[in-house]
């Protein structure tokens, strides 16, 4: 039986969880300030005089006149929690002025169409900074990173700090006349800073979680046979909008066999029973996104062998999240998943060997190709500190996702062609790992059947 999408009430209870309502309560100027700090002093351990300078995202041109929906820079938004389109912020940590704030004098024709961007004085005053109101801001930013070595600047398409970034690397040398000679990506700067979380974030991705969670929970009715794929992804992505948040990723619904394809978007298909259906989504509130997968039967599941798909990839999930404590690799994470998951596909009669054998030559991974998770933050692939060898190194304060998933794209060994992911979002604390995604619908099979009922 089909059922029409109706959006009588969807202002649910859930919708109004206490996590949602107190965003914040240390004002963020502190907050930014203090960040401002963090990055002047990683800036003076260089032995010479260095500068940072982050950018406004450029307004994309959609069509002709048309644009897509604007979003800051997330650098520049960690930095200043601005949202002026044509901000640079430059940090100079060995001159007078260490703060400055640059912006286009206001065009009286685009305030016209546009509207005005946020006042740079105001933000200079919460910061802190000195604000340089420019006809040229290229040139005023120029003319602040003479007599640096190095700049950190960044590589985002088109942004003023990019178009520094490649002018400065066409120059020869004996052109620069006092510009820096010593490039290097911002974000080796800024990663470290933003992949350990502050208390305020953490109450933003908590918030970002409840409304994802409230979303999917409203939305279950509507996870049924001869619902389509696409119904399911609008409305949950209704119901963000709705409550003032943004998609942090376009949202994934995927039944059956287009389960199997990681980021499935073609959302073509219309829900049969006995299919597994996998949601894979978040919402970005207040710039912080949340990222989770369900993988929900439909109807009754009369296939044992999907159960037993399932329960591995739940397992897998447990097994990972045991392993999370400062100072662990996240490849011993991913490691503790893909023994679970070896271990069921060999039970399967999939792989066959000793199961640690099958782990050491990665026999799994045409069944899960992907890393166990990312960091999580103001992006939902989120800044994180450099790799090296082994991957990275958790450490407290950071949030990641853990999404164990096994995926078949052919019928095999009685199993139809699927997807399972199971994923949530954690904090690392001192002795573990903190479940941020707490309120989102059950994962076991049973208590899923009766919240579907
Ligand atoms: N949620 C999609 C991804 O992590 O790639
Ligand atoms: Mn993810």
């Amino acid at each position: 039986m089909r059922r029409e999408i109706t959006h009588a009430s969807t202002r649910y209870s859930c919708f109004d969880s206490p996590r949602l309502i107190a965003l914040s309560d240390r004002p963020m100027k502190e907050i930014h300030r203090a960040r401002i700090q963090k990055a002047l002093k990683s800036l003076k351990l260089e032995n010479d005089s260095s500068a940072l300078v982050l950018s406004s995202n450029p307004l994309c041109v959609r069509s002709r006149d048309t644009h897509y929906p604007y979003r800051q820079n997330s650098d520049l938004f960690y930095f200043t929690g601005s949202h002026h389109q044509e901000l640079t912020l430059v940090l100079r940590p060995h001159a007078n002025d260490k703060v400055i704030l640059v912006a286009p004098i206001e065009d009286p024709i685009k305030r016209v169409w546009d509207g005005s961007q946020p006042s740079l004085k105001a933000l200079a005053r919460k910061l802190g900074a000195t604000e340089m109101p420019s006809k040229d801001p290229m040139a005023t930013v120029r003319s602040l990173l003479r007599g640096c070595t190095t700049t950190y600047l960044q590589s985002v398409a088109n942004n003023l700090s990019a178009r520094l970034r490649l002018e400065l690397a066409s120059r020869s040398a004996h052109t620069l006349r006092g510009l820096p000679t010593r490039v290097v990506e911002a974000e080796h700067l800024t990663a470290r800073l933003r992949a350990m979380k502050d208390p305020s974030e953490i109450k933003k991705i908590m918030a970002a979680a409840d409304l994802t969670s409230a979303a999917l929970l409203h939305s279950v009715q509507y996870m049924r046979r001869g619902v389509r794929e696409r119904e399911l992804a609008v409305l949950i992505e209704y119901l963000y909008r709705l409550h003032g948040a943004e998609p942090s990723f376009n949202t994934i619904v995927a039944s059956g066999k287009s389960a199997a394809t990681l980021h499935y978007h073609a959302l073509d298909k219309t829900l049969q029973n006995g299919e597994l259906l996998l949601i894979d989504t978040g919402c970005e509130l207040d710039m912080y996104a949340c990222d989770v997968s369900r993988t929900i039967p439909i109807g009754p599941i009369k296939n044992p062998r999907l159960q037993e798909i399932y329960n591995a990839v739940l397992r897998a999930q447990a097994a990972a999240m045991r392993k999370i404590r400062p100072g662990v690799r996240v490849s011993e994470v991913h490691k503790a998943a893909a023994v679970e998951l070896t271990r069921a596909l060999k039970d399967l009669g999939v792989l066959r060997g000793s199961v640690s054998q099958l782990v050491a030559a990665g026999a799994y991974k045409p069944f899960f190709p992907h890393g166990i998770g990312h960091s999580l933050g103001i992006d939902v692939h989120d800044a994180a500190p450099e790799v090296g060898p082994g991957g990275m190194v958790l450490e407290k304060g950071m949030v990641i996702t853990i999404e164990p998933g096994l995926y078949f794209n052919k019928p095999l060994r009685g199993i139809p062609a699927c997807g399972v992911r199971i994923e949530d979002d954690i904090l690392v604390t001192s002795r573990g790992a903190e479940l941020l995604t707490d309120g989102v619908f059950p994962t076991d099979l049973n208590e899923l059947a009766a919240l579907m009922e």
